[in-house]
């Protein structure tokens, strides 16, 4: 992170430590962050407080968490750089989260479709927390500054929400907050599950419909034999007719870097199953570079806890710039 002087804009994002990262987090979002990294101070946080909203055993949490520290670092992002680091190390999140709770109305709270929809999937454990989720989301975003928010549609609501807050706040106290925007990618492939393709790629889906980044090639090699195409026999790019083989060009395309219509030109004529192999091949070898770093990473926690508890502290120096300034404006008294 720079100084004043040299204020690059920053950019945050977070992912929640719940379940695998697949081909579609990782060829979109992850695969963008390296290049945003060039022209932007990152914060890239594990949420780890966020994915307390719904239930989970606490063993798979703390490895989730672990894991996806090192999928950050291994997909090549600069921990010395960039800042990687556990929300739940940063007190500073859940402070702030206080505060803008009380700034927050349970109007626009309800209105949210990811509570309406959460609330409805977990009938049983409807918590508070789940619904200020969007004030904690507010708060990891405001704390730094942000300048852009990479979103995908469904989080734009969470984010207007922030922008919303943060105005409310300018405009009682003054400048405390920037008003973050939207980042929409320029070009991030969409990756569509193998099994479903209509549908995007899920991790909540079953097994067979995404690639885990950390899945070994026998199991990648499995999923894309299986993976759904049509009956009409022709390497076509149309993703409303063809939207199997469309997405098995998407994916090639993605990992290999070669454009879909040089793709489509190369394997005119040709069945099915070379576009597989193809696409399989590209694949597994576009993720060996990872799993290699994410492996070396896992057998160094020493290194990888000295990263996190670095960057935490980085984290920590920024937020506590603004949450001071807060208080002083909204009549917190100082020491
Ligand atoms: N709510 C986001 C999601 O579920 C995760 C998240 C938490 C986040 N805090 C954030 C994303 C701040 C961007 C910025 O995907």
């Amino acid at each position: 992170m720079s100084d004043n002087n040299t204020r690059r804009p920053v950019l945050y994002s977070g992912i929640q430590p719940s379940g695998r990262i697949h081909l579609g987090n990782y060829a979109g979002p992850m695969q963008n962050f390296l290049l945003l990294e060039k022209d932007y101070d990152c914060l890239f946080c594990v949420v780890d407080l966020h994915a307390l909203t719904i239930r989970n055993t606490p063993a798979d949490l703390r490895r989730q968490t672990m894991e996806l520290a090192a999928l950050y670092i291994a997909s090549g992002l600069d921990p010395k750089q960039s800042i990687i680091y556990c929300q739940s190390h940063v007190p500073e999140h859940a402070e702030l989260a206080w505060v803008l709770n009380c700034y927050t109305y349970m109007g626009e709270l309800s209105r949210m479709t990811q509570f309406k929809d959460k609330s409805s999937r977990h009938k049983d454990n409807i918590n508070a927390g789940l619904f200020t989720y969007p004030t904690l989301m507010a708060a990891d975003i405001l704390l730094y500054q942000t300048d852009v928010v990479p979103v995908g549609a469904d989080q734009k609501q969470h984010l207007e929400i922030t922008r919303d807050i943060a105005e409310r706040v300018n405009a009682l106290y003054g400048d405390v907050f920037r008003v973050p925007e939207p980042y929409i990618p320029k070009t991030t492939a969409k990756i569509m599950s193998l099994t479903e393709p209509e549908r995007k790629m899920s991790k909540s889906d079953e097994e067979d419909s995404f690639v885990a980044v950390l899945d070994a090639p026998d199991v990648i090699r499995r999923k894309f034999k299986r993976a759904v195409t049509d009956s009409l026999a022709e390497v076509r790019y149309d993703p409303e007719n063809q939207p199997g083989v469309s997405n098995l060009l998407a994916i090639l395309s993605a990992t290999s870097g070669t454009g879909i219509e040089t793709l489509v030109n190369e394997m005119a004529g040709q069945g099915y199953g070379i576009l597989k192999e193809r696409t399989t091949e590209a694949v597994i070898e576009r993720l060996k570079p990872l799993q290699a770093e994410y492996a070396r990473l896992m057998k160094d926690k020493v290194y990888l806890n000295e990263v996190l508890k670095d960057n935490a502290q980085r984290a920590s120096a920024l937020a506590q710039r603004t949450l001071r300034k807060l208080y002083k404006k909204i009549g917190l008294y100082q020491l």
